[in-house]
């Protein structure tokens, strides 16, 4: 059915500055009318009084692991999972096998996410050949495939010549470079470097690591007028770093996962490898610091690194791979900040969905205003559940959260006006 009409149901859409009970009617794949007591005869009626609708959500750091471990997922099941979570937009990282360094590879993604059409991916490229930070690939011809941005995320770009070289080339193409920022000199370890790794007398990643090559990036992109996007940042100086630039009109961005926003390195004697990830969970301070940060536009959006591994490549945490799975406890977690009064569920909706589309450029996503294209999630923000063997969607299962109480259900996600995932 290609009409929908949803009823009764809270619009939050910060890019229309909505936070209303309204209606809405879905007509060939696009939002046709917003209103009170809407009538369409031959919609699909969704009665959604007590539900939040809103932008379904842009995830910037995805791992879908295909082409090349797909034991770990594939682009169908993190397609899946991404729905499940509310997302309709991925960009996938190119830490795959081959990793995402020729067009024959991007193209290869674009086209079977087409094929599944359950949602959008695309390919952000690698940044240099192989990923082994001492050549840069083809941005042009990557561009031309396809790719949105480049990184060489999973590994950092330390060579400060060749990320000097990569932000004019990303300018002159059209695009950014995105950076995975932990010098890996420094950071040779397993957990965050402090009374933790000191007490279990672990190798860690301190701080340090990245705050180095943040406070480098941001120098770059100031001197060179070019856009820098600092993924996954954990630091409270990292925050510092960006604020200080930001304020200096630097065009630097910056995403923070939520696992940073709930979880603090403790965490790893309770979760052993399950908790181990990089950047690391680092200490309540660096927690807090990351929310006020969310507050005052320091950090611009929410990206999950969801980063699928298998159970045996968790076992022991100095052997672990590091990573968590996350497109489907995202909206939870922010859920959890919403009733904890520390941020509202317009900027919730602002850094999931609005600007993560602005970042990449995308219109078509991020907004619900009428004429646009129908991306939207519908859920019930009081909703109780676990991620369990029953609920889970990806193929793997490493993440703390596991068999943990969540509060905040997807009930729909409407990609493109067709139901992609519905749980009712
Ligand atoms: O913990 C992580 N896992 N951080 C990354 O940057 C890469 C990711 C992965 O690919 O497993």
């Amino acid at each position: 059915m290609s009409k929908i009409l949803i009823k009764r149901v809270k619009l939050v859409d910060p890019s229309q500055n909505l936070e209303d009970t309204k209606d809405i009617l879905i007509e060939k794949g696009r939002i046709k009318a917003i209103g009170d007591n809407l009538f369409e005869l031959e919609a699909h009626v969704i009665e959604a009084k007590g539900l939040v609708a809103c932008p379904s959500f842009v995830d910037l750091h995805v791992h879908l692991r295909d082409p090349g471990h797909e034991y770990k997922e594939d682009l169908e099941s993190g397609m899946r999972c991404a729905v499940a979570g509310g997302y309709t937009t991925l960009l996938c990282m190119p830490n795959t096998e081959p990793p995402i360094d020729s067009p024959e590879v991007a193209q290869y993604i674009i086209r079977k996410a087409e094929d599944i059409g359950l949602c959008k991916v695309l390919p952000a490229g690698a940044l240099t050949k192989g990923r082994r930070g001492k050549e840069l690939t083809d941005f042009y011809a990557l561009k031309k495939a396809g790719c949105m941005a480049f990184t060489d995320d999973g590994s950092p770009l330390t060579d400060s010549r060749l990320m000097q070289r990569a932000i004019e080339l990303a300018e002159q193409v059209g695009t950014f470079v995105m950076n995975h920022c932990e010098d890996d000199k420094l950071a040779v370890g397993h957990i965050n470097e402090g009374y933790i790794s000191s007490m279990l007398g672990i190798l860690s990643r301190p701080a340090s690591a990245e705050d180095v090559l943040v406070a480098r990036d941001c120098i770059l992109a100031y001197h060179l007028g070019g856009h820098v996007h600092i993924q996954h940042l954990s630091s409270s100086l990292s925050v510092e770093i960006v604020r200080f630039f930001k304020e200096r009109g630097t065009k630097v961005t910056c995403e923070v996962n939520p696992h940073h926003l709930v979880l603090t390195e403790d965490e790893v004697l309770k979760s052993h490898s399950k908790a181990k990830v990089n950047p690391p969970l680092r200490r309540e301070e660096d927690r807090r610091a990351l929310i006020e940060a969310l507050l005052d536009g320091t950090i611009d959006c929410i990206a999950t690194d969801h980063a699928p591994h298998a159970v045996w490549e968790k076992g022991l945490l100095e052997k672990a791979m590091p990573g968590m799975i996350g497109l489907q406890t995202a909206l939870p977690i922010m859920l959890q900040l919403v009733r904890e009064n520390l941020i509202s569920l317009s900027k919730m909706v602002e850094l999931m969905s609005c600007k993560p589309a602005t970042i990449l450029g995308l219109d078509g996503c991020g907004s619900l205003r009428e004429g646009a294209r129908a991306n939207l999630v519908i859920f019930d923000p009081e909703r109780e559940w676990l991620l369990n063997e029953e609920t889970n969607l990806s193929k793997s299962k490493n993440t703390p959260l596991w068999n943990r109480p969540l509060k905040g259900k997807v009930f729909y996600t409407i990609f493109e006006g067709r139901i992609v995932f519905q749980d009712v």
